[in-house]
């Protein structure tokens, strides 16, 4: 007989789409006396090494929490620092991203942003959409649940428009979702102890796995990254059916 899951990605093979939630850039920076703004620096830092140690572990693709739709309510000093960041990751490293083959895509809400950094999102995207080697997302300006309702409201319009039908069903709503025709999350990390997913991939995160790591995001990289894939291959992936049973014994 074959078993339920067969033909479902196993957890033995490692994770090819890994979801980080970078958290405790501001723990990092108070626990050194720096201000807020340099735990945020260092944490571009950590996403670099991470974005570059990636592949070496099988994984194809990374979605990592930059700005949440919550976010904006953090004191403006440090909204602008984040913005700042954004500029100053994409301005140094964009040209890198974009010659190594990484595929850049920005998910969540354009309208809200700056200008400038709603112009430098479109330019990422432009100049990597050729780029099939690796999928880097970021989301920004991102919330799981303003996610889910645009992709309804979209679903909606389309029906307004005469251009479908109800009734909505998962297929239908996955396809709105600013994730829309990326690879399955198999595993979502969170950095610093915290055990929540503050808002991030609700819908893609039916099935996925998680780990939590007490690692402070900006000392991430090749080590805690390889820990988190080692303990995704040591989970048993159901996707809600049974574990492969062994062949009974005859005779
Ligand atoms: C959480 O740490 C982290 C963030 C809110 C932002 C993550 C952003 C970066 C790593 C900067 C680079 C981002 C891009 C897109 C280039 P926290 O401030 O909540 O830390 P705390 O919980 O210790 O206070």
């Amino acid at each position: 007989m074959t078993a339920p899951t067969a033909g479902l990605p196993g957890a033995a093979e490692g994770p090819k789409h890994v979801a980080l939630i970078m958290d405790g850039n501001g723990r990092w920076a108070q626990a050194r006396g720096l201000p807020r703004a340099m735990g945020h620096r260092e944490g571009v830092q950590a996403l670099k090494r991470t974005v570059q140690a990636a592949p070496s572990f099988g994984v194809e693709c990374l979605t990592v929490f930059g700005f949440s739709t919550e976010n904006w309510r953090r004191p403006a000093e440090e909204v602008s620092d984040l913005m700042g960041l954004v500029r100053s990751y994409v301005a140094s490293d964009l040209n890198r991203l974009a010659r190594e083959g990484v595929r850049v895509r920005v998910l969540g809400r354009r309208t809200g942003l700056p200008a400038d950094i709603a112009a430098i999102v479109d330019r990422a995207e432009a100049q990597t959409a050729h780029n099939s080697r690796f999928l880097l997302q970021v989301a920004f300006n991102y919330g799981g649940q303003a996610d889910i309702v645009d992709a309804a409201q979209r679903h909606i319009d389309k029906i307004l428009a005469g251009e479908a039908t109800g009734p909505l069903d998962e297929a239908a709503l996955s396809a709105g979702l600013s994730t829309a025709g990326g690879p399955p999350v198999d595993l979502i990390v969170r950095t610093s102890g915290e055990q929540r997913l503050s808002n991030f991939l609700l819908w893609e995160a039916a099935y996925a796995e998680m780990v939590f790591q007490n690692v402070l995001w900006p000392d991430y990289g090749a080590g805690p990254l390889g820990e988190a894939v080692e303990q995704y291959r040591n989970r048993d992936r159901r996707f809600g059916g049974l574990m492969p049973q062994p062949a009974l014994a005859t005779g």
